[in-house]
């Protein structure tokens, strides 16, 4: 692996588990020193921090509730004082919640709202106070801001949607910063969010993908460490899939 990330500083959301830990250790691999948050695994956050300390740069795990806007915005501030600045901000942490609109709670679409879309942007907006010109604001989308193809999915959908006319409108504030913001948009990744057997995912893949199989959380990663490395200047305000042809 090359060292392309050495002496840049990354805060990844919810990077415990799933996409997010993937990320955490991709940029740890390629030289990037390392925060990210958590919010009910310690256990899982020790053993990530372990991995990233073993490739040979700082890292450190931060519990806090992407829901708590206070709580996210000490994340920035504690990874600025403890990294020494912040180069990179992954916005992953996510929720999915998915019911009948008969049954579909305010409580749960408070929640879906108050982590997939105003954690990013009290993310951003703390980050970017510290960020210098080459930084990188990288959200973690979905494919379902594209397309939706069953019922009870519509509050996480719009949600997802959101990230596109953020990162579009924030492009224009941060474009004469040198700062970038992106969307990366995956299609169905095995995680603990969306495991890969199973009725759901059988359906899934046979009728909505043109490659009839999960992602993996390495494959979303690699996209984030190429948005987050220094080819990728010229990309701001985009939502890009990579989604297995989900959205074709
Ligand atoms: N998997 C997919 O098919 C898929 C597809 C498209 C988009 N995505 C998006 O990708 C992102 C990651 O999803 P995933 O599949 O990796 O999910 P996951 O397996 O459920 O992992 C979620 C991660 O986010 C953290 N998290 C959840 N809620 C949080 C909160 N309120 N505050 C702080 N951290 C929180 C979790 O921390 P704890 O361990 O502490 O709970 C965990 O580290 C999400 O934004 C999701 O919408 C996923």
């Amino acid at each position: 692996m090359n060292h392309t990330l050495k002496n840049k500083r990354a805060l990844i959301t919810g990077g415990s588990r799933g996409i997010g830990a993937a990320i955490v250790k991709r940029l740890a691999s390629e030289g990037a020193d390392v925060a990210f948050t958590y919010s009910s695994s310690p256990d899982q956050a020790n053993e990530i921090t372990q991995a990233a300390q073993g490739l040979g740069v700082r890292a450190l795990a931060i519990q806090a509730d992407s829901a708590d806007a206070s709580a996210v915005v000490a994340a920035v501030e504690q990874t600025v004082d403890k990294l020494g600045g912040i180069d990179i901000l992954v916005n992953n942490a996510g929720v999915l919640a998915i019911a009948p609109i008969d049954d579909f709670t305010l409580a749960d679409f408070d929640r879906t709202l108050a982590v997939n879309v105003r954690a990013v942007f009290v993310a951003t907006q703390a980050a970017v106070k510290h960020m210098k010109e080459g930084g990188r604001i990288i959200n973690i989308g979905s494919t379902n801001a594209e397309r939706m193809p069953f019922a009870g999915g519509g509050v996480y959908a719009m949600s997802k949607s959101a990230l596109q006319g953020l990162v579009q409108g924030l492009s224009r504030d941060l474009g004469p910063r040198g700062i970038t913001i992106n969307n990366v948009q995956p299609g169905p990744v095995a995680t603990d969010m969306n495991p890969p057997e199973g009725e759901f995912a059988e359906m899934l893949k046979k009728q909505f993908m043109a490659l009839p199989r999960y992602g993996t959380v390495e494959e979303i990663a690699g996209m984030v460490a190429y948005l987050a490395g220094p080819e990728s200047g010229y990309i701001t305000g985009a939502s890009l899939t990579i989604d297995g042809g989900f959205s074709a």
